[in-house]
């Protein structure tokens, strides 16, 4: 079996001129476009809009997005550089909530621009991108080691549920619930997996499936109140899903319908696997009820994709994220290992 290359969501393309090269995945499936961004506000525009999307893959932009905002900051004035690189990250901080990896990318990128003062501000621009592109190849790096944890739960002839868009697109590598699947496929297997089509933005079936298509898994979509006839009929062995943020006790915040998906899999007996690098953790949040979730606007359901479905004088509930209990999931398979059974205690043993 040939090794298949997944698409590259993000990356940085020349030196410090350079800019950042987002394959636009708001026009999946039908274009493969690529977004240039020169100046922080475009990367902080793509993040909003999910041209760019999926925890890792936002972390790394933001990351990138640091390099934009300070570079044509002056040379010679540090305090100028400084206010710069302040401005920028909160800028890129207001995007979108719920994925700690965003944060987590911020807060590492300040820290290596102001950890050495001996520094001129010409050599921590320099500093800055080597950091990001670090950040881009460790999170390639956590993939992989995801999908060799998490292959052999993927027998030959499985059927394995899915639910928006964990894989390369959402990543640095070949993604998070999707990295099992790569490499279980790399090794030979067959199996079959069905991807949640995953209202409101079609996260499923625009993106998940274009890209296991390409690498030439099978894959068949449903909608997303299919699922329980599905499971109901034999057709599901296992589910994996990937995480925005996981709560030191094993709460999961992921795509809304993840939960519901969960207790799906709970009433049929199908075990329900959260795949994470470490970076998705956050340990100083006790549990999944601490989790900010993003709240998006009212068109993305009313108006989706072309035509208007709800009446203009009426309300949408329209939560990004909900939040998986931890008693709900089987396990969670991590660049570290598997955790399982999912507890604080477990958590801490693997993460370390
Ligand atoms: O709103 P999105 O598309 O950014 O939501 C993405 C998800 O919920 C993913 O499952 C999660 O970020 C993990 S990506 C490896």
């Amino acid at each position: 079996m040939t090794a298949h290359t997944p698409p590259t969501a993000i990356e940085w393309v020349g030196e410090l001129d350079g800019y950042i090269a987002i394959l636009d995945q708001t026009l999946l499936p039908t274009q493969v476009a690529t977004l240039q961004c020169r100046e922080a506000s475009e990367v902080a525009d793509a993040i909003n809009r999910l041209a760019v999307r999926g925890a890792p893959a936002i972390g790394i932009a933001a990351a990138m997005g640091v390099v934009l905002g300070v570079r044509n900051a002056s040379d010679t004035d540090r305090g100028e550089f400084l206010a710069r690189l302040d401005q920028t990250c909160r800028l890129l901080r207001a995007t979108r909530p719920t994925a700690v990896n965003l944060s987590w990318a911020l807060d590492r990128m300040a820290t290596v621009a102001q950890a050495d003062e001996t520094l001129s501000v010409a050599e921590i621009k320099t500093t800055l991108l080597a950091e990001a592109r670090r950040i881009a190849d460790e999170d390639a790096a956590m993939c992989r080691a995801i999908g060799e944890a998490g292959q052999s739960l993927i027998k030959d002839g499985a059927g394995v549920l899915t639910h928006c868009n964990a894989g390369a697109l959402a990543t640095g590598g070949c993604g998070t619930a999707l990295a099992p699947m790569y490499v279980a496929h790399e090794l030979g297997r067959r199996f079959r997996v069905y991807a949640d089509e995953t209202r409101p933005l079609l996260q499923g079936a625009r993106l998940t499936a274009w890209e296991l298509t390409q690498a030439d898994i099978d894959v068949t979509v449903l909608c997303d109140n299919m699922a329980a006839s599905l499971m109901a009929s034999g057709r599901v062995d296992l589910v994996i899903t990937g995480a925005d943020r996981i709560a030191a006790n094993g709460d999961v915040a992921n795509k809304i319908g993840t939960y519901g998906v969960a207790l799906l899999a709970h009433a049929h007996g199908i075990p329900f696997y959260v795949a994470a690098p470490s970076t998705t953790f956050d340990l100083s949040m006790p549990t999944g009820a601490e989790i900010p979730i993003e709240e998006r606007g009212a068109d993305e359901i009313r108006r989706g994709f072309g035509r208007q479905t709800v009446p203009d004088n009426v309300a949408c509930y329209c939560p990004a994220f909900d939040v998986t209990p931890a008693k709900r999931i089987r396990g969670i398979i991590t660049d570290r290992g598997l955790i399982e059974p999912v507890r604080r205690e477990t958590i801490n043993a693997v993460l370390g």
